[in-house]
């Protein structure tokens, strides 16, 4: 069966969504997941853009064993050197340029006339194909580009050297009738487009972004660019996590198989959702965590009788399994780090006695801790900034009829620093409290709350996202005190905000 590769930009178009910024560990963590999920491609970062970007993008490629590590680029030989001398140690780098070819990007931002970017593209693939074999070239708004200008610039490349060709919907404007259309002209007008394989790249501005793909599939497409939960600018890109169950479910119809692991998309989609703060949302498919979870008497009913009757893909095939087993505070090591090796964790003993000590610390708040308990708690230690700041205790006065009070104690360098403050509500007061130590006044943008399992002990896992010199920053915190939640994850965005004023110091 013909294979369809997935080319995964989390790290890249992903990472660009407004409050998500990963440090290095946790580009690292998602990296090493999106290898054990099975994508082909990886596209880690735009090593031009930033140093950050540069060093994340060379520690992936350097770091991987099987998948392809790509960098995306301008189409300028600057932009390719960086780019080059991120991904060149990787088992097998790619070099992704792009270049916009729709007459509004090429008039308004690019300044060029289309001969000017035609010459441009095709110098940028020749210059990148001294260091690379393996070229992608995208053809940014493709999609609203003029279809015979469009042509000659995917001919050119080609013979240039570009092995992969993208058309991207930037904006999400198309339709899925009308994609699939335009990549079958690619098809039917460019010469020597078996030379290459054409790639999708769909945004979700109305919604469509899954389905464009798809399209563009039958159409003739051999590659799908996605990122887990479809995170990405404004409405996101395609959700990998679709797109990899549309072609396994409905194999009938597309007829095309994939390298992906399934079994992996739970726990990568859990993992996307507690490094990047962005939440799935309930009913989100295949990921929500409404998508296996029947109300109706009526839905209940069937599925016991035959799971199928309301179930087209069951929770396992996605890795979301439901264990009996669960532990306790007289488990041991040896059950404890069985149980992470059974979740697919592979950690190194150092990391298993550190999330060992975790475990019974919430055992001795908590009766039972659950495979998702235990999942929070690694996901967790991955977000672990440097603790410039770390909570040593806190107390409040709450009530309906007294102004809230809390007082916190902060170590920093050794030293143990107190303050208090009065707020409206508690959650003001402790994170006064932390500003009046910390010094540096950030404007709280938002803050939620949800519980991580269930039952009246479950964790509560506190998000808050912050505003600081124009960035937003967001922390996450998880304890079964919905107040400790909201203290650690406050302290845990403060520290993401000092660690970056470091780096762009430095
Ligand atoms: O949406 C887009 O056009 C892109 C390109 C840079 C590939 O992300
Ligand atoms: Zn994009």
């Amino acid at each position: 069966m013909e294979q369809i590769r997935i080319f995964d930009t989390t790290l890249r178009d992903g990472e660009q969504t407004p409050g998500i910024n990963l440090n290095m560990a946790e580009k690292l963590a998602l990296a090493r997941q999106l290898e054990r999920l099975g994508v082909d491609v990886i596209e880690a970062g735009f090593p031009a853009a930033s140093k950050g970007d540069r060093e994340a993008v060379t520690k992936i490629a350097r770091e991987l064993k099987d998948t392809s590590v790509c960098g995306l680029c301008r189409a300028l030989p600057s932009d390719i050197d960086a780019c080059w001398e991120a991904v060149k140690q990787g088992v097998s780098p790619r070099i992704h340029i792009f270049l916009a070819t729709s007459p509004l990007h090429m008039e308004y931002k690019l300044k060029k006339q289309p001969q000017q970017v035609l010459e441009a593209a095709v110098a940028a693939v020749k210059y990148g194909k001294q260091f690379c074999s393996d070229i992608e070239f995208s053809a940014e708004d493709a999609f609203r580009s003029d279809p015979a200008f469009l042509y000659q610039v995917l001919e050119q490349v080609i013979a240039a050297g570009a092995t992969t060709v993208n058309v991207p919907d930037t904006v999400g404007y198309a339709t899925p009738e009308e994609y699939g259309a335009f990549i079958r002209g690619i098809m039917d007008h460019v010469p020597n487009i078996e030379k290459a394989v054409i790639s999708v790249h769909c945004h979700n501005d109305l919604g469509l972004a899954v389905a464009n793909s798809l399209s563009g599939v039958i159409a003739g497409a051999r590659q799908v660019e996605c990122t887990m939960n479809g995170i990405g600018e404004r409405a996101g890109n395609a959700s990998l996590e679709e797109v990899v169950m549309g072609l396994a479910v409905r194999r009938d119809h597309y007829g095309f198989a994939c390298g992906v692991d399934t079994k992996q998309i739970y726990r990568t989609s859990k993992l996307t959702e507690s490094l990047t703060a962005v939440d799935i949302a309930t009913n989100k498919p295949v990921v929500g965590s409404n998508a296996f979870r029947h109300e109706s008497g009526i839905h209940q009913h069937g599925v016991l009788a035959h799971p199928q009757t309301y179930e087209i893909m069951t929770p396992e095939s996605i890795g979301k399994v439901q264990s009996d087993f669960v532990l306790g505070k007289l488990s041991g090591r040896h059950a404890f780090a069985l149980r992470l090796e059974e979740l697919g964790f592979r950690l190194d003993n150092e990391t298993i006695d550190a999330a060992f000590v975790k475990f019974k610390e919430l055992a001795d708040r908590k009766k039972e801790v659950t495979d998702r308990d235990i999942s929070a708690l690694i996901e967790k230690k991955s977000l672990q900034v440097q603790e410039h700041y770390k909570l040593q205790s806190f107390q409040i006065q709450t009530g309906n009829n007294i102004t809230s009070i809390a007082g916190v104690d902060l170590v920093h360098e050794d030293m143990v620093h107190s303050e208090a403050a009065v707020g409206n509500g508690p959650i003001d007061a402790i994170f006064r409290a932390v500003d009046k130590i910390v010094g540096i006044s950030c404007t709280l943008e938002n803050y939620s709350i949800r519980a991580v399992t269930d039952g009246k002990d479950a964790m509560g896992e506190v998000t808050v996202k912050v505003r600081f010199a124009d960035r937003i920053y967001s922390g996450k915190g998880l304890s079964t005190d919905i107040l400790e939640s909201s203290v650690l994850a406050y302290i845990n965005t403060i520290n993401r905000v000092i660690s970056d004023q470091e780096a762009a110091e430095a």
